[in-house]
């Protein structure tokens, strides 16, 4: 999911409702994704941007709620001004903004569709209003500049941060509540990063080229800094790029596939790296995917990017058990394990919201048994990366080492380990292992 500016398509006292609810669905264990599925074309873009601010901000609008109203409201009044708040604190990147006498009446508007008790209303009146005077007073006023907003995580996860990161911990907080940016992948079949960017220069659109993320060049990521819908993305429809964070292009460059290589993409779906792949070099690759539903994604985006051809196999089945193989062994296979997602939270900000400690346990679980199957379909020689865009160390260092203390023939390669979220990259964790053997 791209995040865009604010498109004012819904008048903005439905888009608060629609947000309202959808952030009660998320409180109640759906994903934000499933929910904004559901909505109707027009409305998800205005929606999609103020349930994603609400999560990214709900600890300053928490601290705000509580600071202006003694007794806990009621959890549909507090999902409506969470909404509403997060409107007040958003920041000149996030656009423009509404009016503070804008939000109020909107908001309140939303309160009687939503919560059709006056009590609601003059609550929520009463407390944007305070609201307002404190983080939007009058010009010349700023006596409260905006601070940075830590992002909501449970106490579970706080904790495991903490302890791995003593240093870092809070900073992580604060990157991840930013709204991520929009960064492309060019597809360098079709176009060098720098004819495509003579081609966003022709469509209005600025650019920024990444050369690297944590030491590793990347040739084909753009930045581009105030986002727009991948429809005015010159090329886009007939493949000439495709959105992926500058962390996660560094999956298919870090695995090196080469002309005539038989590649496994162990965990495909949506199919991302897989069609990453398929840009660098002539290989055949079987891209695998467990998930019925998103295992037809990838065919979608490798017909876009015109790299469909008889070269690539998807499939269903289960990377843990061999039933799907036919027994010939991969030159190099790419394990985008099911994890966490602890290191995407900016661009997915539900997901501290979803998680429950004992999920980290049941993932590093799930991922040893892929490992292990992996590495028996591997070439000697041959080369498996392992990653998860997770932050935490039991998907990350303690897997690696977990793995190369089970594997004897397993030799650790240069990768860069954790990485984690920054200005223009989510968290990611890469190891690289060369099998060694005749
Ligand atoms: C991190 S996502 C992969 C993203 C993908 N590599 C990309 O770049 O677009 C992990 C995927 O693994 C799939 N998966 C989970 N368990 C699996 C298993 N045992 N075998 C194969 N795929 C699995 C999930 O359904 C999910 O689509």
């Amino acid at each position: 999911m791209t995040d865009q500016k604010t498109p004012r398509s819904l008048p903005l006292s439905e888009a608060i409702t629609i947000a309202a609810q959808a952030i009660s669905e998320v409180i109640s264990g759906r994903s934000l994704t499933e929910v904004l599925d559901q909505l109707e074309p027009h409305e998800r873009p205005i929606v999609q941007s103020l349930s994603f601010d609400a999560l990214r901000k709900w600890v300053r609008s928490h601290e705000l709620i509580k600071q202006f109203i003694p007794k806990t409201p009621p959890p549909e009044t507090d999902h409506l001004l969470s909404v509403a708040i997060a409107l007040f604190l958003q920041d000149a990147t996030e656009g423009k903004g509404y009016p503070a006498h804008t939000i109020v009446d909107q908001a309140v508007k939303a309160c009687g569709e939503y919560d059709k008790t006056m009590y609601a209303k003059g609550l929520m009146n009463a407390v944007l209003r305070k609201v307002s005077l404190l983080v939007q007073p009058p010009e010349g006023d700023r006596r409260y500049p905006p601070d940075p907003i830590p992002m909501y995580v449970p106490a579970w996860w706080r904790a495991n941060l903490k302890r791995n990161y003593s240093k870092q911990w809070q900073a992580i907080l604060f990157q991840q509540a930013k709204r991520a940016p929009l960064i492309l992948r060019v597809n360098q079949r079709q176009y060098t990063r720098e004819q495509y960017q003579s081609l966003l220069s022709d469509a209005g659109i600025a650019s920024k080229p990444i050369d690297e993320v944590a030491g590793i060049a990347l040739p084909s990521a753009l930045l581009i800094p105030e986002a727009v819908p991948v429809s005015d993305l010159p090329g886009f429809y007939s493949g000439a790029v495709s959105v992926q964070d500058a962390g996660a292009q560094l999956a298919a460059i870090l695995l090196n596939p080469q002309d005539g290589e038989l590649v496994l993409d162990a965990c495909a779906a949506p199919g991302g790296k897989t069609a990453h792949l398929l840009e660098l070099a002539d290989c055949s690759v079987q891209a695998l995917e467990l998930d019925g539903e998103r295992i037809g994604k990838i065919g979608g985006n490798l017909d876009r990017l015109r790299l469909h051809s008889d070269k690539v196999r998807v499939l269903r089945g289960d990377a843990s058990k061999a039933a799907w193989w036919d027994g010939i062994p991969f030159d190099k296979i790419l394990l985008d394990a099911p994890c966490s997602a602890s290191g995407i939270v900016s661009r997915h900000p539900d997901i501290p919201f979803l998680r429950r400690e004992a999920d980290v346990r049941a993932l590093q679980e799930r991922q040893r048994g892929i490992l292990n199957q992996a590495w028996n379909m591997l070439k000697p020689g041959g080369a498996l990366l392992y990653v998860t865009c997770s932050i935490f160390f039991e998907e990350g260092e303690d897997q690696a080492a977990w793995f190369a203390e089970q594997h004897r023939d397993a030799v650790r390669l240069g990768a860069p380990g954790q990485i984690l979220p920054g200005e223009l990259n989510d968290g990611f964790y890469y190891a690289l292992f060369k099998k060694n053997g005749p």
